[in-house]
């Protein structure tokens, strides 16, 4: 193979996600059946070994674009030359630590992250925090790197947008690739509001397909926001091959493309779109294309949409001045 490879950094390589996200990289699913890829891998020190462990599975999986994998837990050495960053390992919350305590915990990661990207990823880098709160500890890292365009930070609201269409497909009767344009606003969290008022099942609008408001504020929308915590409850574990999969999708879609005449959620550094305050990062409808992305312009946003979205807007606000108050940005 003559083509150079791409350097993938995974942090928190050796844990469930990045378990489930390793073996897929590496065999060609992030960025394409013909694009060889170099695995970049970052944990603590006494994980290192399970990295170790599972570098070893990699090895033996005799993947043809796999051209080498590098274990360390320094960030700088794991994001040197990094093109394409995905920021998995966090700090999750622990029994008695309120809200704060889980922002600093994690400021104490993403902020040397956010460092060490800014000093030693390569010039076209993209980055993509999936370590919860995800869009704040984006911010976080963002804030830390001011030499990298602002725009390269992104949050994972993939697994939100991905759990959205089976939903809608369920309830329609309609295969999942008959569903576009779906949107999902806001934040990673359970204020995340999945809107369909734009979506098309099989060519028809969404909503009048449903056509019932009942099941879609009482049913879609908390399904959608509150299927993390029930994934939690049913496997006594946060979500993991999907998210990875979430992670993949959003990467291959960032740099490969958005189909045409449909679009993707991502979370993203807003430019005032929407009434979402500029800086905040925050999921919106985009198109991507030649590695680039765009928020989709000039949606109707009616009532029923526009409460969910300030109240999850209004959320990310907070986490914002939680962070600057704790001088993480
Ligand atoms: P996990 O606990 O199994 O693994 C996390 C790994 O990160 C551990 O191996 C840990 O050692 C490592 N880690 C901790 N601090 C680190 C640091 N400073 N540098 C490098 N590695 C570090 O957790 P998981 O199930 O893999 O989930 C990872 C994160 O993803 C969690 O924050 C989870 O809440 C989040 N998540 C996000 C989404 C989303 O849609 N955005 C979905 C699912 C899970
Ligand atoms: C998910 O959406 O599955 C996770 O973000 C849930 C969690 O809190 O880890």
């Amino acid at each position: 193979m003559t083509r150079t490879p791409v350097n993938v950094t995974v942090t928190g390589a050796a844990g469930q996600i990045g378990y489930a996200l390793l073996f897929r990289i590496a065999s060609g699913h992030l960025l394409g059946a013909d694009v060889p890829v170099r695995l970049r891998l970052l944990e603590i020190t006494p994980a290192l070994k399970a990295a170790e462990g599972t570098a070893m599975e990699l090895d033996d999986c005799a993947f043809p674009l796999l051209q080498g994998i590098d274990i360390s837990d320094d960030p700088n050495v794991a994001f040197d030359g990094a093109n394409v960053a995905l920021l998995v390992g966090a700090r999750p919350r622990t029994k008695g630590m309120e809200r704060g305590d889980l922002l600093e915990a994690n400021g104490g990661i993403f902020k040397p992250q956010g460092r060490a990207i800014n000093d030693h990823a390569a010039d076209d880098v993209k980055v993509l925090v999936v370590g919860n709160p995800a869009n704040t500890n984006a911010l976080i890292a963002q804030a830390a790197a001011p030499d990298v365009p602002a725009e390269r930070f992104t949050s994972m609201m993939r697994l939100d947008h991905n759990r959205a269409l089976t939903q809608l497909s369920k309830k329609t009767g309609t295969p999942i690739t008959e569903i576009k344009r779906l949107t999902i606003w806001g934040n990673h969290s359970a204020t995340q509001y999945p809107d369909i008022f734009h979506a098309t099942v099989a060519g028809k609008s969404a909503a009048e397909v449903v056509n019932d408001e009942k099941w879609l504020a009482e049913d879609f929308v908390p399904t959608v926001a509150k299927r993390g915590a029930a994934i939690i409850e049913a496997r006594g574990a946060s979500s993991a091959a999907s998210a990875a999969n979430a992670a993949i999708d959003h990467v291959h879609t960032w740099v490969n493309g958005t189909a045409e005449g449909d679009w993707t959620s991502m979370g993203i550094p807003s430019d005032g779109s929407y009434g979402v305050p500029e800086g905040l990062i925050s999921s919106f409808p985009v198109t991507c294309k030649d590695g680039k992305y765009e928020i989709v312009q000039g949606l109707d946003v009616n009532e029923f949409s526009r409460a969910r979205i300030d109240a999850s807007v209004k959320e990310l606000e907070e986490e914002r001045e939680a962070v600057r108050g704790l001088g993480l940005i």
